[in-house]
C-alpha cells in the first residue's frame, strides 16, 4: 500500500474456535458485509480465503484489485449445501456426485462446465466453473449468513504464500479488504485439490488433476479409476503453452528470498549446505536432519509426516521472509500422498529451481 492510500480495512472479527453461537454475531456481521457487496477475509481448514458474492462481478472485481491478481486467473465458488451446485453449472456427472459424497465437505475443487448465473468476472472468461464445499464449519457459517455461494481465492497477495493465520491476512491485505475474520490457523495449510471433470473432445469425462491438495490422488483413483495428472502440476510449462489451470502460469506462493529445493537423502543435504552457504541463508528441513545442519534451520515435520509439512510450509516461507532470509534452502519431500501437494507448491516457490544432492 502506498502512504497515499486510506486504509478502508474497519475491523477483525473476533471469532473463538469454532463455536458458532459464540461467534454469531461476528459471523452475521460478515454476512452483512458479503450481502453489501463487499469483502471479507475468512477462515477455511485449508487456507484464508478472501470471500465475495460469487455471483456479483462488481464484488468479484474488488477481490481481484485487492489480491493484484490477474483478471483470467478464475475463481473458486464455495457453497454450503449441494443443493446449491447444480444451479452453478451445465451437468453434473457421475463422478462428480461420487466425489462429492466421499469427499465433500471437504479439501477438494471439481471443475465442471459453468451455467449462465457464474459470471465471466469469476470464472476468469472460461466456460467452466470450479466449486468446493468447504470441511470449516465458520466458511460454512458465513457462507449461510451471506445466504450465496462466495468465491474465494486465497487470501494473498498475489504471487505470495498463502496464508494460513488470520494475522497472515492482516499483513497482506489490510487496507485493502471489508473485514478480516479473526479466526482459528487453518489445520490442512495448503489449498484445496482441484480436479477437473470435463469432457475432452466432447467425448467422456476425463478426471484430470490440476492441482494436489489433501485429498489424494490415490484416494482420487480410488474412487475414479484413471486420473491424468496434468503436465503442470510437477514440470515449468513453457512459454506460450496452454495452461489447463490458468493459476499454473503465474509465479507462486514465492517468499521475497530465493528458494532452493533440495533432493536427496539426509547425507546429500547436509552436504550440499555445506557446500553452498552463505551468511542470510536459511534451512527448511525434516526434524531428523536438524542436528546435522549447519545453518540456522526450521523443521517443517517428520520426513514421513506430510500432513505437518503441509501445515507448516507457508508459515515457515512468510517467517524467514520476516527475518530478512536472502536464500532458503528445503528438503524437498517425497511425493506420495499429501506430500505431492507440499510439493507442488515448493516447487513454483523456488521457480522450478531443483537441486539433485
Ligand atoms: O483451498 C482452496 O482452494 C482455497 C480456499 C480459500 O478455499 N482457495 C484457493 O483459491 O486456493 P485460489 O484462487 O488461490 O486457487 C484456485 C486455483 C487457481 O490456480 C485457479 O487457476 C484454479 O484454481 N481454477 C479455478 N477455477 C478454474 C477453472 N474453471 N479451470 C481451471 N482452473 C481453475
Ligand atoms: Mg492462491
Amino acid at each position: 500500500m502506498t502512504e497515499t492510500e486510506e486504509p478502508q480495512t474497519k475491523e477483525t472479527l473476533l471469532l473463538r474456535g469454532y463455536d458458532l453461537a459464540a461467534d454469531a454475531a461476528a459471523i452475521n456481521q460478515a454476512g452483512r458485509i458479503l450481502r453489501g457487496g463487499g469483502i471479507v477475509a475468512i477462515p477455511t481448514e485449508t487456507v484464508y480465503g478472501l470471500a465475495g458474492n460469487a455471483l456479483d462481478p462488481d464484488a468479484t472485481g474488488k477481490i481481484y484489485a485487492a489480491k493484484g491478481r490477474p483478471s483470467d486467473n478464475p475463481l473458486i465458488v464455495h457453497i454450503d449445501r449441494l443443493e446449491e451446485w447444480p444451479p452453478l453449472v451445465r451437468e453434473l456427472p457421475e463422478e462428480a456426485l461420487l466425489l462429492a459424497r466421499k469427499f465433500w465437505p471437504g479439501p477438494l475443487t471439481i471443475i465442471l462446465p459453468k451455467s449462465g448465473l457464474v459470471p465471466d468476472a469469476t470464472s476468469g472468461g472460461l466456460d467452466t466453473v470450479a466449486v468446493r464445499m468447504p470441511w470449516d464449519p465458520i466458511a460454512r457459517a458465513v457462507i449461510r449468513a451471506a445466504g450465496m455461494p462466495l468465491a474465494a481465492p486465497s487470501a494473498n497477495r498475489s504471487g505470495s504464500p498463502s496464508p494460513t493465520t488470520w494475522r497472515h491476512c492482516v499483513d497482506d491485505l489490510w487496507g485493502r479488504v471489508d473485514a478480516i475474520l479473526q479466526s482459528h490457523d487453518c489445520r490442512v495449510g495448503v489449498e484445496s485439490t482441484v480436479l477437473s471433470l470435463c469432457r475432452e473432445g466432447g467425448g467422456a469425462v476425463r478426471p484430470r488433476l490440476l492441482r494436489p491438495g489433501a485429498v489424494t490422488l490415490e484416494q482420487l483413483r480410488e474412487v475414479l479409476g484413471e486420473v491424468v495428472v496434468d503436465r503442470g502440476v510437477l514440470e515449468h510449462l513453457e512459454n506460450g503453452e496452454k495452461a489447463h489451470s490458468p493459476g499454473m502460469k503465474y509465479r507462486h506462493y514465492a517468499p521475497a528470498a530465493e528458494v532452493v529445493l533440495v533432493a536427496g537423502d539426509r547425507e546429500g543435504f547436509r552436504g550440499y549446505i555445506r557446500d553452498h552457504e552463505r551468511p542470510g541463508e536459511y534451512a527448511i528441513c525434516f526434524e531428523e536432519d536438524l542436528p546435522m545442519v549447519e545453518l540456522p534451520a526450521f523443521a517443517y515435520g517428520k520426513r514421513g509426516d506430510h500432513a505437518a509439512q503441509a501445515r507448516e510450509i507457508f508459515r515457515l516461507l512468510r517467517e524467514l521472509d520476516r527475518l530478512g532470509a536472502k536464500k532458503i534452502y528445503v528438503h524437498a519431500p517425497e511425493k506420495d500422498g499429501v506430500g505431492l501437494a507440499v510439493y507442488n507448491r515448493l516447487v513454483r516457490a523456488a521457480a522450478f529451481h531443483i537441486e539433485q544432492a
